[in-house]
């Protein structure tokens, strides 16, 4: 029995006293389907300029105290050998909606960093089927783009100017391209309810995500929800968990946010139904210009040298580095 009805995912998510067994489940669920080893994704935030207005996101465009940047393609290039050279078998290319990365400079940066022998994955916000399938022909292998929230009420007051139906087309877009894609929500946004939460736990299962990243909220001061309270981690892990338990065998990451809210953050998630961590390998002076959210959680090292120190935390939990590309098994 690992398959919830909505009421049950609801029950659950409303009860606590289910925690250890939940988190247990969803790490034996994991075990099971994905194994023991964990596939680090070397990640570039290569632009926080973004044309967006997400109420939550301190990259937002109206946010004029944001320090903006742009590395240039041939740095981007150079950042994602570094990483591949360190041994990442993923780079994940992060931006806001950016227009100056267009489709051909895109295609440009993408078919290089395929020349490393690694795994793509762009995390570019919503572009047209013609431009996903650009990306696609110049080599990139997967997409990430959370629906953030399936509640669609919710969805139009968090994201100005944007639509629900988009979001969708997008994640199906990709789809039909084959993509390997990666969707995923916020948890602890104002206003969201319980209910929709398990409704985003179904969406996933739905448009059976190859990937899925969920994080707790975290309230931007230079944003519309700076006196919003954060969302709770714990809830965040039981979306995850229960995640875990419902899509099985797809990749999951123990995300930064969640690190961000506890300082072993990422150690519990990957023990309660993660499988990837994403590592920051953007140069730090941009890492920090990378303002989502407030204090994000990084490492003050080198590539080579942060990746180490990953693997001997992993190591405590009897958890390796995966050496392969991490495709969903
Ligand atoms: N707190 C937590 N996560 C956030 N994101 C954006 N803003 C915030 C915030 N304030 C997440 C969104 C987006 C991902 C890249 O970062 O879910 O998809």
């Amino acid at each position: 029995m690992t398959d919830f009805s909505k009421n049950e995912i609801i029950d659950l998510l409303k009860d606590d006293s289910q925690n250890d067994w939940l988190f247990s489940l969803a790490d034996k669920v994991r075990k099971e389907n994905v194994g023991e080893e964990v596939h680090l994704r070397g990640l570039i935030e290569f632009s926080n300029i973004c044309k967006c207005m997400c109420k939550y996101c301190g990259l937002r465009c109206e946010n004029s105290y944001a320090e903006r940047y742009r590395i240039s393609p041939s740095s981007i290039i150079s950042t994602a050998q570094k990483a591949c050279n360190a041994g990442y078998k993923t780079i994940v290319l992060q931006s806001g909606e950016d227009k100056f990365f267009s489709q051909k400079i895109m295609s440009e940066i993408i078919s290089e960093i395929k020349k490393f022998d690694t795994a793509v994955t762009l995390s570019i916000g919503e572009r047209s089927f013609d431009d996903y399938k650009a990306f696609k022909d110049s080599g990139a292998d997967r997409y990430l783009i959370r629906i953030e929230t399936t509640d669609k009420d919710l969805y139009k007051k968090m994201h100005p100017n944007m639509s629900f139906e988009n979001r969708v087309r997008c994640l199906k877009d990709l789809r039909t391209l084959g993509y390997e894609v990666g969707t995923g929500c916020l948890v602890g946004l104002p206003e969201q309810t319980i209910e929709s939460l398990a409704s985003d736990i179904l969406f996933f299962k739905e448009i059976n995500a190859d990937m899925v990243g969920i994080g707790p909220f975290i309230a931007h001061p230079q944003t519309p929800l700076k006196n919003c309270k954060n969302g709770d981690f714990t809830l965040a892990l039981k979306v995850m968990a229960l995640t875990r338990i419902m899509l099985k065998n797809i990749n999951i990451p123990a995300t930064t946010a969640m690190e961000t809210l506890n300082p072993d953050g990422r150690l519990i998630a990957l023990q309660c139904g993660a499988n990837v961590v994403m590592p920051n390998v953007t140069d730090l002076n941009y890492c920090e210009k990378y303002d989502i959210y407030p204090n994000k959680a990084h490492l003050d090292y080198d590539i080579s040298h942060s990746r180490k120190v990953i693997e001997d935390k992993l190591k405590t939990i009897g958890r390796t580095i995966a050496k392969d590309y991490g495709f969903r098994k």
